[in-house]
């Protein structure tokens, strides 16, 4: 299966997204209740904002896309936890990478398996919790939704901080790994070519 270049900007656009954004949380500084955003920490901390509304577009961007499209990884298998076919489909993946792992070779690369894609779906499921949460606190921020829910998004939002990391680590470690036994994992999703 080849992935469509819209499938591959827009992942090129939230991995880079989502890499600024865990950066930048690591420096930055929220100002205090009924201050200016001030210094360095300040501009990071309006950086994230900025970046996280727009990567909340992409994200959805991403969901949508990922219904439309017909010849690549479908909503099904991003996320199987509703049908017993995806259901089944993705127990009898694990058996065999398991059984292949016992052997002590590495998987077949297979894009779009139904492991990986469910993999690939809860970590999209971890990012749009991190943009929809923030999306929230800054319409709370603003004074625009409904007073009272600012604290407890921040708090999913803080909650979901290390998923998202646990996700990016282990999924580029994953796409390293697949490099790393010849699987053109990489290239086949980072490539510019029209295809
Ligand atoms: C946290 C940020 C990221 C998210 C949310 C993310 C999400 C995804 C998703 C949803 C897919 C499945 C594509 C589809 O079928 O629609 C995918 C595939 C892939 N991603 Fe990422 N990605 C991220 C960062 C990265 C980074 C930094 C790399 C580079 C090391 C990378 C490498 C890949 C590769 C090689 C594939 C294809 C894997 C396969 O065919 O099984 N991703 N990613
Ligand atoms: C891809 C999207 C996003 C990611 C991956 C992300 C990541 C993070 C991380 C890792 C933290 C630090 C959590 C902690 O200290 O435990 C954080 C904090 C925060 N983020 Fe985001 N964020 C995203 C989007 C947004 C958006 C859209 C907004 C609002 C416009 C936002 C506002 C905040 C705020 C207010 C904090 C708390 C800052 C503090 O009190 O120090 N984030 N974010």
């Amino acid at each position: 299966m080849n992935r469509s270049r819209l499938t591959r900007c827009l992942h090129a656009l939230l991995a880079l997204a989502v890499v600024h954004q865990l950066l930048v949380s690591l420096v930055m500084k929220a100002p205090e209740e009924g201050r200016e955003a001030a210094g360095l920490g300040g501009g990071l901390f309006e950086f994230h904002e900025t970046v996280g509304l727009a990567s909340f577009a992409v994200v959805l961007a991403y969901w949508l896309w990922a219904w439309l499209r017909r010849s690549e990884t479908s909503m099904a298998s991003l996320l199987p936890w509703f049908s017993a076919a995806g259901m089944g489909a993705l127990w009898r993946d694990l058996q065999m990478q398991w059984d292949v792992l016992r052997t002590r070779h590495a998987p077949e690369y297979e894009p779009g398996g139904p492991l990986a894609s469910a993999i690939h779906g809860l970590g999209l499921l971890a990012i749009s919790a991190m943009t929809v949460t923030g999306l929230l606190w800054w319409l709370t921020y603003e004074a625009v939704a409904v007073d009272g829910i600012g604290e407890t998004v921040k708090e999913i939002h803080e909650l979901f901080a290390p998923l998202a990391w646990a996700y990016l680590i282990g999924h580029a470690l994953m796409a390293l790994w697949h490099s790393w036994h010849g699987q053109r994992a990489i290239q086949a999703m980072f490539h510019c070519r029209r295809d």
